[in-house]
């Protein structure tokens, strides 16, 4: 059978002529067929949102609520099963297929428990008699297009925030992973939101396009390369009343400094750089060195590169599971042939595995393993600079104190993620306060952000927060909101109320 789409109440084929395919990046076996959605799918599933905004926006935030309590049962009623649909569709390994399972009912739960928290305001006025507020209200439609490396979790950073607060959504899922689409759209559909709330096409970039220039559509939230979003974040800018929230990706740095514990920053950086096989937006491709401990650090950083075991994502002992896609995987290695002329030393090259490592039956998957090179810090270097999104770190040594590091940290054109590895609170605090990064981290990994927490970059990695908490501030319109008790008028800033006539 080919999946369809789902658009106001209905599973549909859509007016496409084409469909795609679902593919196991480990295997390389077909997972699914599906519809790919057209302009002409995004417009019904628009018009669609449009319709069923005005009584969803009547009904009060715990009812709208529930219908997201009904998924947060069943996404952890199904948690292993789903864990393994994500590895199978995007190739993480396990227990990383699971804890995207779990992120997104952690977002659920957040958004739904939300629901009875305040919605708003109470500010003082200077006139006495005045009640003012700030109070919130649905924004209207809100479009959402999300990335395949966390396919569950991140359709409900957009959505369930979304959904509570009022609004009605039009999603497209990474055409990556339209099985995991398949999957929660069955499930709003299970949990009776009633028809045009939640729509779902499945597609490509021109779907996506399609949302994005929807006149219907408010508030266009993304997740993905920072190329995409900034297409959308200028598109939408030139349209007075709509907005985009875009989180795009970094070049996502750690430093470790003379005052650390090699222990936790060699575990720090083998998690940051090479969980998701580096291919989350806060994957870490820098390490900022100081001289002191550089030698130590390289030695121990390179040993574990060097037997990080890459294999069967369900396997629970595989630490590194595939890249998601061939396209994917030329890429890397691109990345790879760039730092190998920029370079002072390749320390670990794993780009292409030896056939004993890569499991059987898997011979078809998109493998690559980890890649480690030194340079000479240089700011015109580009391999420093540019996003890889995949398991190509660079040593990068440095001498001096914290703001050296940090200089150095910053010198890129993202500000994600980053962490600082130190035992002295002054240089973590430095880092804390200097770091040009949205998410910070003191003696930890750079991955692994909670939900109650905003996410999101600085520079050319955001210009909003689609994710997480901060959400409400994309999806909701802010009223100023003033009452008069008194019978007579008085205004603020001591201006005058008085109406003075040519009699006067
Ligand atoms: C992403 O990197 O694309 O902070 C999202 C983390 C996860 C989300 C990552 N909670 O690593």
């Amino acid at each position: 059978m080919t999946y369809q789409h789902y658009i106001d109440g209905e599973w549909v084929d859509g007016h496409g002529t084409e469909t795609f395919e679902s593919e196991n990046p480990a295997t390389g076996e077909t997972l699914g067929e599906f519809h790919r959605g057209t302009e002409a799918d995004v417009r019904e599933a628009t018009a669609a949102a449009d319709e069923a905004f005005e009584e969803w926006r009547e009904l009060s935030h715990i009812d709208r609520a529930e219908y997201l309590w009904d998924i947060y049962h069943e996404l952890k009623e199904r948690h292993e099963e789903l864990g393994e649909v994500v590895t199978k569709e995007c190739g993480k390994e396990i227990s990383e297929g699971k804890a995207d399972v779990t992120e997104a009912w952690h977002m659920v739960e957040w958004a739904a428990g939300d629901a009875r928290h305040p919605k708003g305001d109470v500010v003082p006025s200077e006139i006495p008699s005045k009640d003012a507020y700030m109070r919130r209200k649905p924004r209207g439609v809100v479009g959402c297009i999300t990335p395949w490396n966390f396919p569950v979790a991140i359709p409900f950073w957009h959505m369930a925030v979304s959904l509570v607060e009022g609004n009605t959504v039009v999603w497209k899922p990474a055409e990556q992973t339209p099985w995991c689409g398949q999957i929660i759209a069955e499930m709003f559909e299970e949990s009776g939101i009633p028809d045009g709330v939640f729509n779902m096409v499945q597609g490509y970039g021109d779907a996506g396009a399609a949302v994005v220039d929807d006149d219907r559509v408010d508030t266009v939230l993304f997740t993905g390369s920072a190329e995409v979003g900034h297409e959308i974040a200028s598109e939408v800018a030139s349209d007075p009343g709509k907005l985009a929230a875009c989180e795009m990706g970094g070049k996502n740095g750690i430093v470790v400094t003379e005052e650390a514990d090699l222990d936790v920053a060699v575990h720090s950086a083998v998690m940051s750089s090479f969980k998701t096989t580096g291919q989350r937006c806060v994957s870490s491709e820098r390490l900022v060195v100081h001289e002191d401990v550089y030698d130590e650090f390289k030695e121990r950083f390179v040993e574990v590169a060097e037997k990080v075991a890459v294999g069967d994502p369900l396997d629970e002992d595989t630490f590194m599971g595939p890249a998601i896609e061939a396209e994917h995987v030329e890429k890397i290695r691109e990345y790879n042939d760039l730092a190998r002329e920029e370079a002072t030393n390749v320390l670990v090259d794993r780009t292409e595995l030896g056939d004993e490592e890569i499991p059987d039956g898997h011979e078809d998957g998109h493998w690559v393993g980890p890649f480690v090179y030194e340079v000479d810090y240089d700011p015109d270097l580009r391999s420093i600079k540019e996003e890889v999104f995949g398991p190509h770190v660079a040593l990068i040594e440095y001498s001096g104190d914290i703001e050296r590091a940090v200089e150095i940290h910053n010198d890129t054109p993202y500000g994600l993620a980053g962490a600082v590895i130190s035992e002295d609170y002054r240089q973590i605090n430095y880092y804390r306060d200097h770091a040009e990064v949205g998410l910070a981290y003191g003696n930890l990994p750079c991955i692994g952000a909670e939900v109650q927490l905003p996410f999101g970059g600085v520079k050319k990695s955001g210009n909003g927060y689609p994710s997480a908490r901060e959400v409400i501030e994309a999806v909701t319109e802010r009223t100023a909101w003033t009452l008069n008790n008194s019978k007579d008028i008085e205004m603020a800033q001591g201006l005058s109320a008085d109406i003075k006539t040519e009699d006067d």
